[in-house]
């Protein structure tokens, strides 16, 4: 070996790594601590998701005017192009939402005319276009495989509302608006998660911004990351009643089975945005009459404290955001498309800041395997 492997340290997957400085989002796993510059607590309660994106963005508060302005410029981008329109209606309606989410958002990249131009202004202006957008692309989906008419974006609305209105086809309730842009200001950014680290893989070769964020978004699709919110919905199903969680959880350990919406590479203490949306999710379920679920829930969570909380094993975002969805009246399958709808923000945003001085991000491999093997003739094999 080299005198340069010899000097390199293996951490099989980056456990014990930093990659890059970054000042977007500060976590503490062990005190389960989450800033996105400030408090989230506070951004949360105040605040909303446009506001939190330009937070990221530019790592400050907008004032009321340059806020009406982002705002202003979110509306102006929430329609698709024709084409686009009509690529959502081509697409295979028993496709998942994921694969059809990461297709279109792929797609965007073909008609922008300066889809290779680096600059800071193109990029931000990429950025904008995904973030616009992705609400009219989940939504027409949404509707196209279940054989509605497509709805038209609503441009006075916000993010939230835009959303559930394509949707469902009716504006939403206040209430409702607020959930939904409460759950994407929770989801925003989360440091270098798998997807979001995936994104500046993918920048970091002077790629563009649509192609990091397609890379991003077939990241966040495995259960055991944004994947895990569906999981956590199927579990919940598969409980009758808050009697069988005991012996249902107690099942899945004897098969060596994780519990999805539990554990987290950073936090070992309970996660912020879990604690947050607990209470949330509460609301909702009695609100909506889903309280069973939310019970089941509640029962879950105590048999993996019992179990597995002095391993540090809490619940994660997807636990209580699964919840939070279902008594919204979303498909389980569009929860992950969600998360997505949120991400992006912090994505767009690491990217945009990793650019500022970019470096290849390339690491090695320990090779393991035989060394100058004899090559054997086909023939002969
Ligand atoms: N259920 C049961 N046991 C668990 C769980 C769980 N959900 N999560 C971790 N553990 C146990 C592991 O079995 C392991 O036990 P051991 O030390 O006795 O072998 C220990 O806790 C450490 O777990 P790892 O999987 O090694 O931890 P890692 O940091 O690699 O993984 C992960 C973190 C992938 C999130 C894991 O906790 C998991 O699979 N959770 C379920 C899927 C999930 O909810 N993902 C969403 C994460 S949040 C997000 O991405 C937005």
């Amino acid at each position: 070996m080299s005198t340069a492997m010899q000097e390199m340290h293996t951490d099989i997957g980056l456990v014990n790594t930093i990659v890059a400085r970054s000042s977007l989002s500060f976590i503490n796993g062990e005190e389960g601590i989450l800033e996105y510059v400030g408090s989230i607590d506070d951004l949360a309660r105040n605040s909303t998701f446009e506001e939190s994106t330009y937070l990221l963005w530019y790592r400050r508060l907008p004032s009321r005017t340059e806020l009406s302005d982002f705002t202003a410029n979110i509306c102006s981008n929430y329609d698709l192009s024709e084409t686009m329109w009509d690529m959502i209606v081509s697409l295979p309606r028993d496709a998942s939402p994921m694969h059809a989410l990461r297709t279109l958002v792929s797609a965007l990249a073909l008609e922008d005319p300066a889809v290779d131009d680096p600059s800071e202004e193109a990029n931000m202006r990429k950025s904008m276009t995904m973030l616009a957008k992705m609400p009219a692309l989940i939504a027409g989906f949404d509707r196209h495989r279940k054989g509605l008419d497509l709805v038209r974006p609503d441009g006075e609305a916000t993010i939230a509302e835009n959303f559930l209105y394509m949707l469902n086809g009716e504006k939403p309730t206040e209430r409702m608006a607020r959930a939904m842009d409460i759950c994407l200001i929770l989801h925003a950014d989360h440091g270098f998660n798998a997807s979001t680290f995936a994104s500046l893989v993918t920048i970091s070769t002077l790629s563009d911004m649509y192609s990091a964020v397609t890379t991003a978004i077939g990241t966040l699709k495995g259960p055991l990351h944004g994947g895990a919110n569906e999981g956590v919905m199927h579990m919940l199903q598969k409980i009758d009643s808050v009697d069988s969680v005991d012996s249902f959880v107690m099942q899945k350990f004897a098969n060596n089975e994780k519990i999805m919406g539990f554990g987290h590479r950073v936090y070992k203490a309970y996660d912020p945005r879990a604690t947050y949306l607990k209470t949330f999710a509460e609301g909702i379920a009695q609100d909506t009459g889903n309280m069973a679920l939310f019970e089941k829930s509640k029962k879950i969570e105590e048999v993996m404290d019992r179990e597995v909380g002095a391993k540090g094993i809490y619940p994660n975002v997807d636990f209580y955001s699964a919840t939070t969805y279902f008594s919204l009246g979303i498909e389980l399958d569009l929860f992950t498309a969600l998360f997505a709808m949120s991400r992006v923000s912090g994505w767009t945003a690491h990217c945009l800041e990793y650019l500022q001085n970019n470096r290849l991000i390339r690491p090695r491999c320990d090779y393991n395997g035989p060394h100058e093997q004899e090559y054997v003739s086909i023939s002969l094999r």
